[in-house]
């Protein structure tokens, strides 16, 4: 296998995009990708999308943005894994790279959710329709499920969950690219309309649009177009039923720790070794689940890592700098390769006002549903 690396990335804003379709956003966020690496071509293109027919009628991503992106007749594909694309189109990408197949790869993420009739219908078409869906829930309505039985079994306070609302949108203050950049309180949290009990409206991450890109190239090319690659050391993906009723433990994310498990063998490192991460707070009691399954807390500890600091910027182990799912905004498939480009800023030391100081190691977590599929990247600057 080549080692492999990213050399330019590109992002557009997040948030509600009335005045352009789903292949401006991602046309913009590539151009940008490729200018910042300084390529003259790409070899092949993969791009994560959740649902492109459900949100604005358009199949057959691959072949379409690559025209748009004036790349055809290179070979295009879209990746689906759910709200997990992004990051699982990261993977395809590097495994091509890694494999000698191609040198250099765009990996994208794009979804263009506010045309759509019905988000939260095409979003639960990602839930397991006979047993969830035809009775009525909804995303926020399992991850209710889930907080229901943490908050049960490990005390975790209401106070909690606004933790991570609130230190989300701090970090989402500082990023001009951020759909929020308001800051919040717990009061404000906790006085939010009921979406599902216990969570609010400002424990849910919104409905977005956007799109990210990065550029990605062997690392013996890579010096040619930047002082800074920044390697992928570890991949790691796995699956969990889709259906909560059929797991043993509703507390646990087992696919998170599974993934992160695979990605820190190929690292040859160990969480604590971790400087900052991306992590999938779709609603906040996933990010404290997904920073105790990445191994950032011991179970049970996720809401004491939060309340006392150590995920916030100057802390210990810094997570979702860039405001996260929460205050970032998630145009689904658009999250996974959107957290890669957070980590390639701050391994290369240009996240501005948000920059972790002596990061050298950086971490993403993306996930599909309420948990089916994780993926994990390990980056590390060289
Ligand atoms: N966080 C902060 N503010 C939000 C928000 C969020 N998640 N969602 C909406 N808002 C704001 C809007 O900007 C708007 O503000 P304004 O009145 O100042 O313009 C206001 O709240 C009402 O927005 P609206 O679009 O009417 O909200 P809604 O009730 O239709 O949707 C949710 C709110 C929480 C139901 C929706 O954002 C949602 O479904 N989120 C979850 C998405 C999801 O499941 N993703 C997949 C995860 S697995």
């Amino acid at each position: 296998m080549r080692e492999v690396t990213i050399i330019g990335a590109g992002i557009t804003k997040f948030g509600e995009h009335w005045k352009k379709s789903l292949r401006d956003i991602f046309v913009e966020s590539a151009l940008m990708a490729i200018k910042n690496a300084g390529v003259d071509h790409i070899d092949s293109m993969y791009v994560g999308c959740m649902s492109g027919g459900l949100f604005v009628v358009q199949e057959h991503l691959g072949a379409f943005l690559a025209d748009y992106l004036g790349q055809s007749p290179i070979p295009a594909v879209r990746v689906e894994s759910a709200c997990a694309s992004g990051g699982c189109a990261l993977r395809a990408g590097f495994i091509e790279v890694a494999s000698g197949l191609s040198d250099i790869v765009l990996v994208g993420g794009v979804e263009k959710m506010t045309d759509a009739e019905d988000v939260t219908f095409a979003l639960a078409t990602a839930a397991e329709q006979e047993y969830e869906v035809f009775h009525g829930i909804t995303f926020p309505g399992l991850y209710a499920l889930i907080a229901n039985a943490y908050m049960k079994k490990y005390r975790l306070t209401r106070e909690h969950l606004a933790m991570v609302a609130v230190k989300n949108h701090k970090h989402g203050s500082l990023n001009p690219n951020a759909q929020f950049q308001s800051e919040i309180t717990i009061d404000t949290v906790l006085t939010s309309t009921l979406v599902a009990d216990p969570l609010r409206l400002l424990d849910c991450s919104p409905v977005s649009d956007g799109a990210a890109c990065v550029i990605l190239c062997p690392l013996e090319m890579a010096k040619k177009f930047t002082d800074t690659p920044v390697k992928i050391i570890g991949s790691g993906m796995a699956t969990d039923t889709i259906a909560l009723h059929s797991r043993k433990d509703l507390t646990a994310l087992k696919a998170v720790s599974l993934s992160a498990e695979r990605a820190y063998k190929m690292a040859g490192i160990k969480p604590e070794d971790v400087n900052v991460a991306e992590v999938h707070d779709c609603f906040t009691i996933a990010e404290i689940i997904i920073t105790e399954e990445l191994g950032f807390a011991e179970r049970g500890k996720g809401g004491i890592l939060v309340e006392k600091g150590e995920t916030a910027l100057g802390g210990r182990i810094p997570v979702n700098t860039s405001g996260g799912l929460k205050s970032k905004g998630h145009p689904v498939g658009a999250t996974g390769v959107a957290q890669a480009v957070e980590i390639f800023y701050q391994l290369q030391e240009r996240a501005d006002k948000r920059q972790v100081k002596n990061a050298k190691i950086g971490l993403t977590q993306n996930m599909g549903g309420s948990g089916a599929s994780s993926v994990v990247h390990i980056m590390e600057v060289v």
